[in-house]
């Protein structure tokens, strides 16, 4: 069997990519798939986040920094396609870096997180841009919005919520709210399961987009 491609792809920064390729890695992790996470941003931030894993309690999957690789980063993955299960690409931000667009021509579902703000939903705009190019040529591709950081008591979020239903790519029915559960697990190098009890809304929402995400790989089979 080889390994199915997840992609977190927003040029917007601090949107939540490397929080969703690691909580979701990490999780499919846990429960015993072989799990590689593509480190492609210069910054390392998955790398790092992996580092920080307590002695003894190791993150749930490997992490590979392809970042060098650049635009070629998809020739770079493919060597490890029958070595793993799940293989997660973590991109930059950056609207220049070819990274993302690489991805995207042998990826499986894309993923972008996106916090419900009117600047973030149009920093998004290029990436749908990306998405559909990518979709003419690789017509497996799946795609999906993530909404993070979610408060959804504010009329804000609502408002936007709403906007993001035409924004063109599907959301996901998981949302993942404004916690601290979310950077307390990056400073313990782990995912929010880790953390147990006083996450237990994260893990929720965690464990929801997990299982939705395998949902649309296993049902578009
Ligand atoms: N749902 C959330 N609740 C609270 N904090 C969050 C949530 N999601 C992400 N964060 C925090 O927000 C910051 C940005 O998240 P993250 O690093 O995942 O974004 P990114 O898109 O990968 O950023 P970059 O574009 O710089 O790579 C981090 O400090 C992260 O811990
Ligand atoms: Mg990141």
């Amino acid at each position: 069997m080889t390994a199915k491609i997840l992609v977190a792809a927003n040029q917007k920064g601090g949107c939540g990519k490397t929080t969703v390729v690691m909580q979701l890695g990490g999780t499919l992790g846990h429960r015993g798939h072989r799990v590689l996470i593509v480190d492609a941003d210069p910054q390392g931030t998955a790398t790092r986040w992996a580092a920080s894993a307590a002695d003894g309690r190791p993150f749930p999957a490997h992490v590979a920094g392809l970042a060098a690789a650049g635009g070629k980063v998809h020739r770079e993955i493919k060597k490890y396609l029958d070595s793993y299960d799940y293989i997660l690409v973590d991109c930059p931000p950056a609207v220049e870096s070819p990274v993302p667009q690489s991805v995207l021509l042998i990826a499986d579902v894309a993923l972008v997180p996106i916090i419900p703000s009117p600047a973030d939903l149009w920093a998004a705009t290029g990436t749908r841009g990306l998405i559909e190019r990518a979709a003419e040529i690789n017509q497996s591709l799946q795609s999906r919005l993530v909404v993070n950081m979610l408060q959804s008591n504010t009329s804000m979020s609502k408002e936007v919520l709403l906007v993001l239903e035409d924004f063109g790519i599907p959301l996901t029915d998981a949302r993942l709210h404004l916690r601290t559960a979310y950077r307390q697990s990056a400073v313990y190098g782990a995912t929010v399961q880790a953390l147990g009890r006083e996450a237990s809304k994260a893990i929720l929402e965690v464990e929801d987009l997990t299982a939705e995400v395998v949902g649309l790989i296993d049902h578009h089979l």
